[in-house]
């Protein structure tokens, strides 16, 4: 049943930690790559029905800053199944007005991925019914690190001494500037933490942490955690 956009009980804003790929397929016998293809899929599922849903804003963590420790072999799989993605998605994305927006620290990626990731955000800026944020290479510590470092080097341009430098000075530097606070984070396949997510725009967020592998996760598991949110008070510090 589609909910109007303006009814509060629906999440603006939902951040999805996608994990348990390599669970997936260790549980198939398949290697952890085949995991990763088969979380690729159910993005594509999640777009569809955020966009159907009326969710407005939906972001994606793709990949950690700490996931470059894992081998070499399977961050390569990652990279090229991101580049894949990103490419191959851009016709349904334009088709159906579909934003795409990454966050993370592009320097620290290959250049040209940087090119693809760059091309599909300028393709794709003018879309509005669904803004999909990619986090890549994202930190919440790193993000944070970084916009603090460049809303200090903004005050000192200004003349302006380092006391100006306040939480609003921070926001408006972060990868996410302009995007508003997740309202849900949901974290599948069970581990109950944030592992660098969001730190700074999840202040607020309501968490959802579900058992289902990402590879199985399916529109009745996310019909499910958004009737889950309907249901909680948010009181934001007040009483
Ligand atoms: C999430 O699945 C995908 C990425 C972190 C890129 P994992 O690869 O972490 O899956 P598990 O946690 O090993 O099952
Ligand atoms: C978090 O999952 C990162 C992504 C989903 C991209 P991880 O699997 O890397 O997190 P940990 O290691 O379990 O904390
Ligand atoms: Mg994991």
């Amino acid at each position: 049943m589609p909910v109007s956009e303006n009814d509060s009980a629906l999440p603006a804003h939902v951040a999805f930690i996608m994990d348990g790929n390599g669970r997936w397929a260790k549980e198939r016998g398949l290697p952890r790559t085949s995991g990763h293809q088969a979380g690729a899929e159910t993005v594509r599922q999640v777009v569809t029905f955020a966009r159907k849903r009326g969710i407005r804003y939906l972001t994606l963590y793709a990949f950690s800053t700490e996931n470059w420790s894992r081998p070499a072999a399977e961050v390569a799989a990652l990279m090229k199944l991101l580049s894949r993605f990103v490419k191959g998605e851009m016709p349904t994305m334009l088709k159906n007005d579909i934003r795409m927006r990454v966050i993370g620290d592009r320097a620290g990626l290959s250049k040209s991925l940087q090119h693809e990731l760059a091309s599909a955000e300028e393709k794709t800026a003018h879309c509005a019914s669904l803004d999909v944020v990619i986090a890549i290479n994202y930190g919440g510590r790193d993000e944070i690190a970084r916009a603090a470092s460049a809303a200090m080097r903004h005050i000192l341009l200004e003349g302006k001494t380092p006391e100006a430098l306040d939480a609003n000075a921070i926001a408006a530097h972060l990868d996410s500037a302009g995007i508003p606070d997740p309202d849900l984070i949901i974290r599948t396949a069970g581990e109950k933490r944030l592992s660098n997510f969001l730190l700074w725009q999840g202040a607020y967020a309501e968490l959802i942490f579900t058992d289902r592998r990402w590879p199985d996760f399916d529109d009745t598991d996310f019909e499910a955690a958004l009737a889950e949110y309907a249901g909680r008070v948010r009181k934001f510090g007040t009483v």
